[in-house]
């Protein structure tokens, strides 16, 4: 499904990519640990993803078509079902784009694509951990300090949040927990629900 192009395709000048759904072979994990390195999976984020899958629904990626015809993976994004203060919430991240790619509205356009999909679901509001100045470019603002709380350290002034309900303010508040368990490893996971 396609649910955002760049300019003319037929325009050889012009990043040639659109976006659809995340599918098996993409690439995904290769794009990830190119843009964020082994030392990922040590952040606060991270917990609340262990044994957790990505909601296929909401995980968007952008590929540009090779000479064969074949996708080639340009960027990404996914969003986690976690849970603060007992209600279910989304995590967004990670999301990347190839580093040969950056500053084309791609990372733009993948965040709208989510947020427009996680509009249709039961969530309330979407959290991340990132830099503000990017992130309010498609709506997400700076919760208050100690409002939400992660399962490891991080640095408050980058939890953000959006709310997905018109007309709804962002009350997130509590404890971020995983939302559930879909491969139970022997992990450092945050708990459940
Ligand atoms: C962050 C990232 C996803 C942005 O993707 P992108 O496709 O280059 O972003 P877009 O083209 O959609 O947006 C570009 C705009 O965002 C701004 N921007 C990009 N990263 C920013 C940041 N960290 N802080 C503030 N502004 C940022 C650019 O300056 C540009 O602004 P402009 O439109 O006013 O010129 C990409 O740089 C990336 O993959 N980085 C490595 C992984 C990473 O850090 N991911 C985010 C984790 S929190």
């Amino acid at each position: 499904m396609a649910t955002a192009f760049s300019e003319n395709r037929m325009n050889a000048s012009v990043p040639q990519w659109q976006i659809r759904l995340e599918a098996p072979g993409d690439g995904v994990e290769a794009l990830n640990a190119d843009s964020f390195g082994p030392g990922r999976f040590a952040k606060s984020a991270y917990r609340l993803r262990e044994g957790v899958l990505p909601i296929a629904a909401l995980s968007f990626v952008a590929v540009d078509v090779d000479a064969n015809g074949r996708d080639v993976l340009r960027g990404s994004v996914r969003f986690w079902p976690i849970s603060v203060g007992g209600y279910e919430e989304l995590l967004l991240g990670p999301l990347a784009v190839q580093s040969d790619q950056r500053g084309c509205g791609i990372g733009i356009a993948l965040m709208q694509a989510g947020i427009a999909a996680a509009q249709q679901g039961p969530w309330r509001g979407i959290l991340l951990i990132g830099d503000e100045p990017y992130y309010t470019k498609v709506g997400f603002a700076r919760l208050p300090p100690g409002r939400v709380k992660f399962p490891g350290p991080v640095d408050q002034n980058r939890i953000l949040g959006l709310s997905l309900k018109a007309g709804e303010l962002l009350n997130l508040s509590g404890q971020a927990r995983r939302g559930q368990i879909d491969e139970p490893v022997c992990a450092d996971g945050a708990g459940v629900g």
